[in-house]
């Protein structure tokens, strides 16, 4: 047993053993039930950790039997993956739930479950308890490994199943994953988030911070790029905290080295990363790394200094703005930076607001992902005074976006007669004999090329920005 097999919430060989029992179990029942083994359905709402533990909960349907559908009313199973971060999240949750009552009815046999970061949050699993009594299955966070467990007790027993723990959250390795796309992967690497920012509602429904052991990160990294995947995307709520937690220590930025040096075509992507814990040393490794994307994905949420400590983000914007000048010192316009921003925090001002703005022209980011505040119960910003009204903050918000708008398509005019390295992901729009391929930096270049370019990299030149994506041509065919 090595040092870290010793961290107790690393989910037991033995405890996933009795899980792969239960799976057969399910299968088994499940095949006496019905002529044909029934359908699934798996609807993911949120972020790319959402779409990951969607994976892993489609693996362990598939280990039982189920085959999937995209269509709600062709499956025997329904299981809503839910996102936390925003009401307006919640609210379609909510409503895609209670619109399947009627066909919940009409189909008794039919299981709906609702699972992920809402539900973790108690008064959320009381109001699917209280006012939703056709969801049969409400699991957290930490459970998905349980799956097959939840799932038999459901099949088999009249009473309704909850289980969503309150723990500081469990490692379970060895969960089979199910990938929709063989040449693209999301790749937890950490789970949790130890920040608690105080808008922020996923450090209480992901629980603390907790690294996968390097070799089983490494393992599966292997095992994609053996299977033909091209673009590995590393996740965690905070990748620059990734190994503080292993013994022997282990640094993102070495983790980074070690899959760099794994032999094969194929580019590293990571997200997200935290302002505060962003080193010198990760943006040295970005750049000295061929395979890593020559992207950062570096939330400054806000340009205010004020506004910045009320959310206990750790760093001012004149930090922000120096490691931003840092990277783009050493990686020149290769690099793409994009970055999430919150509009109108309790007691923001328009004059806080202007800082953002000032910051955003600075920075120049490829794209930014905004979002307009949205109190989450129990964080600390929920109780703080909020006087701006949502008209006024909707008013900030389409400045932000009309600057942004011209930013980027300012960007877009640099790229004009560079060339990139791209990876060609599928066909193109701008005509049929186009096929669409992603640089580094997410930007998407179609270029006149067969579709048996599919699914390799090629060297692209940008001949003509356009709005939202950028024409180009193929220098030199080189098939991987
Ligand atoms: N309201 C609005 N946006 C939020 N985010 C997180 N919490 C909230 C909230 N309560 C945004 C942040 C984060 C992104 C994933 O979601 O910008 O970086
Ligand atoms: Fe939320 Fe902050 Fe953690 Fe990101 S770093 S998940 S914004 S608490």
């Amino acid at each position: 047993m090595s040092e870290f097999d010793k961290r107790t919430n690393i989910v037991s060989e033995e405890e996933l053993l009795g899980q792969k029992r239960f799976a057969e179990k399910a299968g088994a029942l499940l095949s006496s039930r019905y002529a044909e083994m029934p359908k699934a359905c798996v609807v993911t709402y949120g972020c790319q950790q959402n779409v990951a533990d969607s994976e892993k909960i489609k693996g362990i349907l598939e280990l039982i039997g189920y085959s999937f559908t995209d269509e709600r009313t062709e499956a025997k199973l329904v299981i809503f993956n839910t996102c936390a971060v925003r009401e307006h999240a919640e609210d379609r949750v909510f409503g895609n739930v209670g619109a399947l009552k009627k066909y919940k009815l009409a189909n008794p046999d039919v299981i709906i479950a609702v699972c992920g970061c809402m539900v973790q949050q108690k008064h959320i699993a009381e109001k699917f308890k209280k006012s939703y009594p056709f969801v049969d299955l409400v699991f957290g966070t930490h459970t998905v490994h349980r799956l097959p467990t939840l799932l038999y007790r459901t099949l088999t027993s009249k009473k309704r199943v909850f289980e969503t723990p309150d723990i500081d959250g469990v490692i379970a390795e060895g969960v089979p994953v199910r990938r929709d796309d063989v040449s693209k992967a999301w790749l937890p690497i950490m789970y949790g988030c130890n920040n608690f920012c105080t808008y922020c509602i996923v450090p209480y429904v992901r629980g603390r911070e907790r690294s996968r052991n390097e070799q089983d990160i490494i393992n599966e990294f292997k095992q994609l790029v053996e299977n033909g995947c091209k673009e590995i995307m590393l996740l965690g709520q905070n990748v620059n905290s990734y190994g503080k937690d292993l013994s022997p220590k282990v640094s993102f930025s070495q983790l980074l080295r070690d899959l760099n040096a794994i032999d094969g075509d194929f580019r590293i992507r990571f997200m997200t990363s935290h302002p505060k814990d962003c080193t010198k040393e990760l943006i040295d490794t970005v750049a000295s790394c061929e395979k890593v994307a020559r992207h950062l994905h570096l939330p400054f949420q806000s340009g205010s200094n004020r506004v910045l400590k009320a959310m206990n983000r750790g760093y001012t914007r004149e930090q922000y703005k120096e490691l931003i000048d840092y990277a783009r010192s050493v990686m020149g316009d290769e690099l793409s930076v994009t970055s999430d921003i919150i509009v109108g925090f309790p007691g923001e001002t328009y004059e806080d607001f202007c800082q953002t703005l000032s910051l955003v022209s600075e920075i120049k980011a490829t794209s930014l992902f905004t979002f307009i505040y949205s109190p989450r119960k129990g964080t600390p910003a929920a109780e703080m005074d909020d006087p701006v009204p949502e008209r006024e903050k909707s008013k900030w918000f389409k400045e932000l976006t009309d600057l942004q708008e011209e930013i980027s398509a300012s960007q877009m005019e640099l790229h004009k007669g560079k060339t990139y390295k791209c990876y060609v992901y599928g066909k193109g729009k701008l005509a049929d004999n186009y096929v669409a391929a992603r640089n580094d930096g997410d930007l998407i270049i179609e270029f006149e090329g067969d579709e048996s370019l599919i699914g390799t990299f090629q060297t692209i030149k940008v001949i003509q920005p356009l709005t939202f994506v950028m024409r180009g041509e193929l220098v030199k065919e080189k098939t991987v």
